[in-house]
């Protein structure tokens, strides 16, 4: 079974051809960082004119290089929600256009929940991953951890579709935080994978700075990170005399060398990270990771291309011997094989929404309050 996938939740363009719900036939995401890196940020309606002039070109070519004629096409999926209402409005009406003129199934699908099933995505052309390929086994009941932009929150998962939320976080996503953090630290737009890149060069501190590592309460599974986001700010501009009653003056911070900032990254990322993976624990601790618990740790979303995150993540899944399904790097960020992927699965009378299908800011998962942007 052949699903095109379309993906336009926030600022890329994308679409993908899978077959059988794995095999990655094609997948052509545009990106439009190059819009809005100057405006270190994304603009919305900026965004939803350049899904409409990159929307036909992207499902040509995903067509293209699939070796796929519009006939041999057995049903259609798109990301209807959650994200930034201009941009899905474009994917999911182009999605309506070419189901109804092929005359196949359309198929809506949350992004949220298609981000924790781009690990077992196959990509033929990359069959020296070890491992990578391996048919995916029994993976449920299953910990789903989504780490992105706009969302960190944590799933129990007994199938593809029955999800229960755990917790998230109270205040910025982990991708946010970096995206902040490389704000401050004067680090280029992405900021969170530049971020990255410099915290991992050569010479690097991660101890320089000690800066908080957020616990929340003790069997909380929420996440917070503008407290550390905060002190990272005074650690590289200095604390102001209001934030510090026993100081009479502003205490200045060291200059901010290109090695300080290469540190700081590298202190920031150790804590992110560390909040992160004391909390995924904490999970795998409540839910059991032994006979009858969790299987396998599902995770994606843009913030698990995070190196150190990745490392501390296989190390972790192996200390509590649950099977870690993490996607190739270029399946955490947001592309159209993990919509087209997820919809095989969902391919029910109910999920078969037709032209009646709308596109929502927020996400369908359980008990999910935050937004995806
Ligand atoms: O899933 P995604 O492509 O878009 C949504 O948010 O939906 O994730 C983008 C986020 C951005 O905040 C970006 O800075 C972050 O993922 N990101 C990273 C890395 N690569 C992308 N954060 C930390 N380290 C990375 N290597
Ligand atoms: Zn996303």
């Amino acid at each position: 079974m052949l699903i095109l996938g379309i993906e336009t939740s926030c600022d890329e363009t994308a679409a993908a051809i899978v077959e059988n719900g794995r095999v990655v036939r094609s997948s052509v995401v545009a990106s439009q960082e190059e819009i809005h890196a100057r405006y270190a940020g994304v603009v919305p309606e900026l965004a939803s004119r350049a899904h409409v002039e990159r929307i036909t070109p992207v499902l040509r070519k995903a067509l293209l290089n699939a070796g796929v004629a519009w006939r041999e096409i057995d049903a259609v999926a798109v990301g209807h929600r959650p994200g930034l209402i201009g941009s899905l409005l474009v994917g999911v009406s182009a999605a309506k256009a070419v189901a109804w003129s092929l005359g196949k199934p359309l198929i809506g699908v949350d992004h949220v929940q298609a981000h924790m099933y781009a690990g077992v995505l196959e990509d033929p052309r990359e069959r020296s991953i070890s491992g990578m390929n391996d048919p995916p086994g029994d993976l449920f009941p299953a910990l789903g951890f989504v780490v992105s932009g706009g969302h960190t929150s944590l799933y129990r998962l007994d199938s593809w579709t029955e999800i229960k939320r755990l917790g998230g976080t109270i205040d910025d996503a982990m991708g946010e935080a970096f995206d902040k953090a490389a704000a401050i630290l004067g680090i280029p737009f992405p900021g969170g994978p530049n971020l990255d890149r410099l915290a991992s060069s050569e010479g690097s501190n991660d101890r320089a700075e000690e800066l908080p590592v957020s616990r929340l309460g003790g069997d909380s599974l929420d996440f917070s990170f503008s407290g550390l986001k905060t002190a990272l700010l005074y650690a590289a501009r200095g604390v102001p005399a209001s934030s510090n009653p026993r100081a009479a003056r502003p205490q200045p911070a060291p200059e901010l060398t290109p090695g300080r900032v290469r540190d700081l990254a590298a202190s920031f990322q150790r804590a992110a990270v560390k909040a992160a993976i004391i909390k995924i624990q904490r999970a795998l601790e409540r839910l059991g990771s032994s006979a009858g618990g969790v299987r396998s740790l599902l995770v994606g979303g843009g913030v698990s291309a995070n190196s150190r995150l990745r490392i501390d993540l296989e190390m972790l899944a192996d200390k509590r011997g649950v099977r870690l399904v993490i996607p190739r790097m270029k399946f955490c960020v947001d592309n159209a094989a993990m919509i087209a992927g997820l919809a095989y699965h969902l391919g029910s009378e109910s999920s078969m929404a037709g032209l009646a299908l709308q596109a929502s800011p927020s996400t369908s998962l359980a008990g999910a309050n935050a937004v995806h942007t």
